[in-house]
Protein backbone atom coordinates (compact mmCIF):
# COMPACT_ATOMS: atom_id res chain seq x y z
CA UNK A 1 0.00 0.00 0.00
CA UNK A 2 1.53 3.33 -1.35
CA UNK A 3 1.97 6.65 0.96
CA UNK A 4 -1.03 8.13 -1.27
CA UNK A 5 -3.19 5.20 -0.67
CA UNK A 6 -3.16 5.35 3.22
CA UNK A 7 -3.74 9.25 3.11
CA UNK A 8 -6.91 8.35 0.19
CA UNK A 9 -7.76 5.80 3.33
CA UNK A 10 -7.49 8.40 5.86
CA UNK A 11 -9.60 11.35 4.38
CA UNK A 12 -12.36 9.11 3.13
CA UNK A 13 -12.37 7.08 6.56
CA UNK A 14 -12.85 10.83 8.06
CA UNK A 15 -15.65 11.79 6.07
CA UNK A 16 -17.47 8.29 7.21
CA UNK A 17 -16.67 8.61 10.67
CA UNK A 18 -18.95 11.74 11.52
CA UNK A 19 -22.48 9.44 10.31
CA UNK A 20 -21.45 7.61 13.22
CA UNK A 21 -23.90 4.29 12.99
CA UNK A 22 -25.36 5.13 9.57
CA UNK A 23 -22.85 3.76 7.25
CA UNK A 24 -22.62 0.51 10.00
CA UNK A 25 -26.46 -0.03 9.34
CA UNK A 26 -26.16 0.23 5.75
CA UNK A 27 -23.09 -2.14 5.43
CA UNK A 28 -25.02 -4.65 7.33
CA UNK A 29 -28.43 -4.29 5.53
CA UNK A 30 -26.39 -4.53 2.45
CA UNK A 31 -24.49 -7.65 3.33
CA UNK A 32 -27.92 -9.41 4.74
CA UNK A 33 -29.36 -8.42 1.00
CA UNK A 34 -26.91 -9.69 -1.07
CA UNK A 35 -26.37 -12.54 1.05
CA UNK A 36 -29.37 -14.18 3.09
CA UNK A 37 -26.80 -16.89 4.93
CA UNK A 38 -24.91 -13.98 6.74
CA UNK A 39 -27.26 -12.72 7.75
CA UNK A 40 -28.08 -16.12 9.79
CA UNK A 41 -25.48 -15.71 11.56
CA UNK A 42 -26.75 -12.69 13.28
CA UNK A 43 -29.68 -14.11 15.15
CA UNK A 44 -28.29 -13.72 18.76
CA UNK A 45 -26.55 -10.78 18.48
CA UNK A 46 -27.28 -7.21 19.86
CA UNK A 47 -26.34 -5.36 16.18
CA UNK A 48 -26.08 -2.03 18.26
CA UNK A 49 -23.09 -3.30 20.04
CA UNK A 50 -22.08 -5.10 16.47
CA UNK A 51 -21.89 -1.87 14.67
CA UNK A 52 -20.13 -0.28 16.92
CA UNK A 53 -17.60 -2.92 17.14
CA UNK A 54 -16.86 -3.66 13.66
CA UNK A 55 -16.43 0.39 13.26
CA UNK A 56 -13.80 0.12 15.92
CA UNK A 57 -12.12 -2.50 14.46
CA UNK A 58 -12.05 -0.51 11.18
CA UNK A 59 -11.12 2.48 12.63
CA UNK A 60 -7.97 0.92 14.33
CA UNK A 61 -6.58 -0.39 11.10
CA UNK A 62 -6.95 2.85 9.70
CA UNK A 63 -4.85 4.33 12.10
CA UNK A 64 -2.43 1.83 12.09
CA UNK A 65 -2.11 1.99 7.96
CA UNK A 66 1.74 2.37 8.84
CA UNK A 67 2.29 0.16 11.06
CA UNK A 68 -0.12 -3.07 9.82
CA UNK A 69 2.44 -5.84 10.42
CA UNK A 70 1.60 -4.60 14.66
CA UNK A 71 -2.15 -5.51 14.14
CA UNK A 72 -1.84 -9.28 12.85
CA UNK A 73 -2.23 -10.95 16.39
CA UNK A 74 -4.82 -9.17 17.05
CA UNK A 75 -6.19 -9.81 13.31
CA UNK A 76 -5.40 -13.54 13.63
CA UNK A 77 -7.27 -13.84 16.82
CA UNK A 78 -10.26 -11.99 15.31
CA UNK A 79 -10.14 -14.45 12.65
CA UNK A 80 -10.04 -17.50 15.04
CA UNK A 81 -13.15 -16.45 16.87
CA UNK A 82 -15.26 -16.23 13.47
CA UNK A 83 -14.77 -19.78 12.78
CA UNK A 84 -16.73 -20.27 16.31
CA UNK A 85 -19.27 -17.89 15.05
CA UNK A 86 -19.58 -19.83 11.93
CA UNK A 87 -18.64 -17.93 9.36
CA UNK A 88 -16.90 -19.83 6.55
CA UNK A 89 -14.65 -18.50 3.39
CA UNK A 90 -17.28 -16.79 1.06
CA UNK A 91 -18.82 -14.60 3.85
CA UNK A 92 -15.15 -12.52 3.04
CA UNK A 93 -16.35 -12.41 -0.21
CA UNK A 94 -20.13 -10.69 0.39
CA UNK A 95 -18.30 -8.66 3.43
CA UNK A 96 -15.89 -6.81 1.28
CA UNK A 97 -18.63 -6.46 -1.21
CA UNK A 98 -20.99 -4.82 1.01
CA UNK A 99 -18.24 -2.95 3.04
CA UNK A 100 -17.01 -1.21 -0.44
CA UNK A 101 -20.65 -0.40 -1.75
CA UNK A 102 -21.40 0.91 1.75
CA UNK A 103 -18.25 3.56 1.08
CA UNK A 104 -19.55 4.50 -2.36
CA UNK A 105 -22.60 5.68 -1.23
CA UNK A 106 -21.70 7.31 1.97
CA UNK A 107 -18.68 9.35 -0.11
CA UNK A 108 -20.62 10.05 -3.34
CA UNK A 109 -18.18 11.96 -6.12
CA UNK A 110 -15.25 11.27 -2.83
CA UNK A 111 -15.62 7.44 -4.61
CA UNK A 112 -12.94 7.67 -6.73
CA UNK A 113 -11.17 5.08 -8.66
CA UNK A 114 -7.99 5.60 -6.84
CA UNK A 115 -9.79 5.37 -3.35
CA UNK A 116 -11.53 1.63 -4.61
CA UNK A 117 -8.63 0.65 -4.98
CA UNK A 118 -7.24 1.58 -1.65
CA UNK A 119 -9.96 0.62 0.33
CA UNK A 120 -10.14 -2.76 -1.97
CA UNK A 121 -6.56 -3.26 -0.82
CA UNK A 122 -6.68 -2.56 3.03
CA UNK A 123 -10.02 -5.00 3.00
CA UNK A 124 -8.20 -7.70 1.22
CA UNK A 125 -5.24 -7.25 3.46
CA UNK A 126 -6.79 -7.41 6.28
CA UNK A 127 -9.58 -10.29 5.72
CA UNK A 128 -6.63 -12.37 3.99
CA UNK A 129 -5.08 -12.69 7.50
CA UNK A 130 -8.66 -13.14 8.97
CA UNK A 131 -9.93 -15.66 6.77
CA UNK A 132 -6.40 -18.11 6.96
CA UNK A 133 -6.84 -17.80 10.76
CA UNK A 134 -10.64 -18.53 10.75
CA UNK A 135 -10.04 -21.45 8.00
CA UNK A 136 -7.32 -22.84 10.22
CA UNK A 137 -9.40 -22.92 13.50
CA UNK A 138 -12.07 -24.71 11.44
CA UNK A 139 -9.84 -27.28 10.96
CA UNK A 140 -8.43 -27.31 14.45
CA UNK A 141 -12.68 -27.55 15.20
CA UNK A 142 -13.28 -30.51 12.92
CA UNK A 143 -9.70 -32.39 13.82
CA UNK A 144 -10.94 -32.27 17.76
CA UNK A 145 -14.41 -32.99 16.61
CA UNK A 146 -12.92 -36.40 14.84
C1 LIG B 1 -12.48 -7.76 7.82
C2 LIG B 1 -13.56 -8.45 8.13
C3 LIG B 1 -14.28 -8.44 9.46
C4 LIG B 1 -14.11 -7.65 10.56
C5 LIG B 1 -13.14 -6.48 10.74
C6 LIG B 1 -15.04 -8.13 11.57
C7 LIG B 1 -15.15 -7.61 12.85
C8 LIG B 1 -15.90 -8.19 13.87
C9 LIG B 1 -15.83 -7.82 15.27
C10 LIG B 1 -14.94 -6.72 15.84
C11 LIG B 1 -16.68 -8.62 15.96
C12 LIG B 1 -16.95 -8.58 17.48
C13 LIG B 1 -16.62 -9.87 18.17
C14 LIG B 1 -15.14 -10.20 18.27
O1 LIG B 1 -14.30 -9.29 18.42
O2 LIG B 1 -14.83 -11.40 18.18
C15 LIG B 1 -17.30 -9.50 14.98
C16 LIG B 1 -18.24 -10.46 15.29
C17 LIG B 1 -18.92 -11.20 14.35
N1 LIG B 1 -18.70 -11.19 12.99
FE1 LIG B 1 -17.25 -10.19 12.02
N2 LIG B 1 -15.76 -9.17 11.07
C18 LIG B 1 -15.33 -9.39 9.78
C19 LIG B 1 -15.80 -10.36 8.92
C20 LIG B 1 -16.93 -11.12 9.15
C21 LIG B 1 -17.53 -12.00 8.18
C22 LIG B 1 -16.98 -12.31 6.79
C23 LIG B 1 -18.65 -12.52 8.76
C24 LIG B 1 -19.64 -13.46 8.13
C25 LIG B 1 -20.80 -13.03 7.70
C26 LIG B 1 -18.73 -12.00 10.11
C27 LIG B 1 -19.68 -12.33 11.05
C28 LIG B 1 -19.58 -12.06 12.40
C29 LIG B 1 -20.44 -12.67 13.42
C30 LIG B 1 -21.56 -13.69 13.19
C31 LIG B 1 -20.02 -12.13 14.66
C32 LIG B 1 -20.54 -12.49 16.07
C33 LIG B 1 -21.70 -11.67 16.44
C34 LIG B 1 -22.16 -12.02 17.85
O3 LIG B 1 -21.41 -11.77 18.80
O4 LIG B 1 -23.27 -12.53 17.96
N3 LIG B 1 -17.67 -11.14 10.31
N4 LIG B 1 -16.81 -9.22 13.74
Amino acid sequence: MTPFQKKLIRASWAQVLPLADQPAVLFYQRLFQIDPSAQALFLDTDMVLQRKKLLQVLGVAVSSLDNLGALTKTVEDLGRRHAGYGVKDQHYDSVGAALLWTLEQKLGAGWTPDVALAWTEIYTLLAGVMRRATQDARLGIAKSAA
